[in-house]
Parts: structure tokens; sequence; C-alpha cells
């Protein structure tokens, strides 16, 4: 891919969510012309379609999403590529079934850039954003059991600190799960609003709070709890990495520690049993030009590796 190709993919604000670290995705994925490909995460489509230019008109990508939204949206964008790009609805973590349903069984190589999207977080009703208020859902895949609300409304208290202090590693985590539970006594915490209120409430008085909002890892902790994706990543990944096959790259883009820990240990458990070579020593993270720009990026660390 050109650097003119690359530019345009990073510039793509206009479909509401700009791709993380594309020249790096490139350079590690490393597409070989006519492989069979995976994007694990396809959001609205900015990997994808840099894969599909490299791909060069032969080979395949299998573009999991199971944001059913987010999949039309880059149904849209991808239909130059017609049958070369495979859209499914469905959640990484059940690769094998996705794989062998449509009787691909070696791929050349595997993309999760994990996490929600600009996209998702910027649509209040879906209940992701400590901006704004919608309904307290965090539901990645829409059609799936367990919302936010109910786990917040339901939950033993003992349970509702774990996951703020697990989850969120909030050093307040007690005092949160506390006043959530003091809070929803009265009338259910039923929108967005009402979680950063029952935060708010439970924070020492007289801080000012300059950086990021007190509710930020309570939020992020109970996405991680609905959409259970510490399993789903651990169970994905050790079955990308089954199907790769010998020099095929995986690349895992991560929004914070739980995660990038988890793609560490794996990375390095199967380079020990001499099934993987890692690429990066160290995680690499966005530029600074990068971050600046796209400043949704700033958290993002970025992990390759080949099968041997
Ligand atoms: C950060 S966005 C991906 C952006 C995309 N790489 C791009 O360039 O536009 C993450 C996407 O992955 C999806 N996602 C997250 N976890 C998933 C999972 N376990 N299975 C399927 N999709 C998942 C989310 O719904 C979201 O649309």
């Amino acid at each position: 891919m050109n650097q003119q190709d690359k530019n345009s993919t990073r510039g793509e604000a206009l479909f509401g969510h700009v791709s993380v670290m594309p020249n790096e995705v490139c350079e590690f994925l490393s597409v070989r012309s006519g492989g069979v490909y995976v994007d694990g995460t396809l959001g609205l489509g900015g990997h994808a379609q840099m894969i599909l230019k490299s791909l060069g008109g032969a080979g395949r990508l299998i573009a999991i999403d199971q944001d059913l939204s987010a999949l039309e949206q880059a149904r849209k964008r991808l239909a130059e590529y017609g049958e070369q790009c495979v859209l499914v609805h469905d959640n990484f973590k059940n690769i094998d079934a996705i794989l062998n349903a449509r009787g691909e069984h070696a791929i050349d190589g595997a993309l999760l850039d994990l996490g929600v999207s600009s996209y998702q977080l910027d649509e209040a009703e879906r209940g992701f954003s400590i901006k704004g208020d919608g309904p307290l859902d965090m539901r990645m895949n829409s059609q799936g059991s367990v919302s936010a609300y109910e786990l917040v409304n339901t939950l033993p208290e003992n349970e509702i600190e774990r996951i703020i202090r697990e989850y969120g590693e909030d050093r307040f985590s007690k005092r949160i799960a506390k006043s959530i539970c003091y809070v929803r006594a009265n009338a259910p915490i039923s929108t967005t609003e009402d979680l950063r209120r029952a935060v708010m409430k439970a924070m020492p008085q007289g801080r000012s709070w300059q950086k990021t909002h007190p509710a930020t890892r309570t939020f992020q902790a109970f996405r991680i709890a609905v959409n259970q994706e510490l399993d789903v990543l651990t169970i994905g990944l050790k079955a990308l990495i089954r199907r790769l096959s010998s020099g095929g790259r995986i690349v895992i883009i991560s929004f914070h520690s739980l995660e990038d820990r988890i793609v560490k240990n794996i990375f390095r458990e199967e380079a020990q049993n001499g099934v993987l070579n890692i690429l990066t020593r160290k995680p690499l993270i966005p530029s600074d030009k990068e971050a600046e720009e796209n400043p949704r990026s700033r958290s993002a660390k970025l992990r390759a590796a080949e099968r041997i």
C-alpha cells in the first residue's frame, strides 16, 4: 500500500472513527497478496480497507464484528471488494466455528483492534460514554443478554466492588460500590448520568478533577464486565494463534493494561512453546503526531508476533 492510500485510510473521520496506528498495522501484518486474513474487530472498516487494498484483488478477508450497526456501515465502505470481503456478525471468540463454517482452515494473518469505536462512544443511547446521557446499556452486541443496567442494579455490593477494582483498577472501588448500592436502594440507576452521579457522591470532598473524569474507570469496569472482554480476548487470541499458518502474523492493539497483560502473557507462553516468534519486544505506542491528531489513540499499545 502506498503512502497516499495509508493517509486516505487514516483520514476517514468521515466514517466516525479514525483507525489507530495504520502504518504499524500494515508493517507488522505484512499482508501477502492472495492470502486469507481475519479482522476480528471490523468496526467501521478502516483497517479492513487497508488489508483489502494490500490483498490486491486475490485472497479473502474474514471481517467480524459483534455490533450489527458497525457491520452495516462497514458493508457500505467495503462494497467495492465484493466477495473478497466476508462480513460476519459474531464474536471473535467464536473464530473456530466462523472459519469452519466457511471452509477456511489456516489463515495468513489476523488483526484485533480491541475495545469500542469512536462511533459507539459517540452514540449516547449505547450507554458507553461518560459524556452525554443515555440508557445504561454498554452491550457491544445489542442482541447480547446482560446490560450494564442489570449488573449495576442487581449484583451484590461485594461483586460491584470487585468489578470496579479488578476491571477499573479504581482505588475508590469500595466507596463507589457503597454509593451505587445506596443510590439504587431508592430508585434504579438507569442512565449513564445516574451512574456518573452515584460515582461522584463517593468521591472525597474538596478534590479537583482535571484530566480524567472520576467515573471513567467505573464505566470501563462495567463495559468490560458486560462484554466479558478479558475472557473473550483470552479465548479468541489463543484460537487465532492456532489457526495461523507458518509465517502468518498476528497484530493486537489494546487500550488498557488488563488487555495488554493478557496479550503479553499469551505471546510469551506461545514463544516458550516454540509456536510464536514475538516481533515487538516492547509494545509500540502511537507517535506524538498521531496522539495529537487522534486523542483516542493515546492509550493504544500494539503487539505483533509471527507463527513459526
Ligand atoms: C476499535 S473498533 C475497531 C476499529 C477498526 N479497526 C477500524 O479501523 O475502523 C473495535 C470494534 O470491535 C468490535 N468488537 C469488540 N470486541 C469484539 C468481539 N469480541 N467480537 C467482535 N467484535 C468485537 C466493536 O464492536 C467495535 O466495532
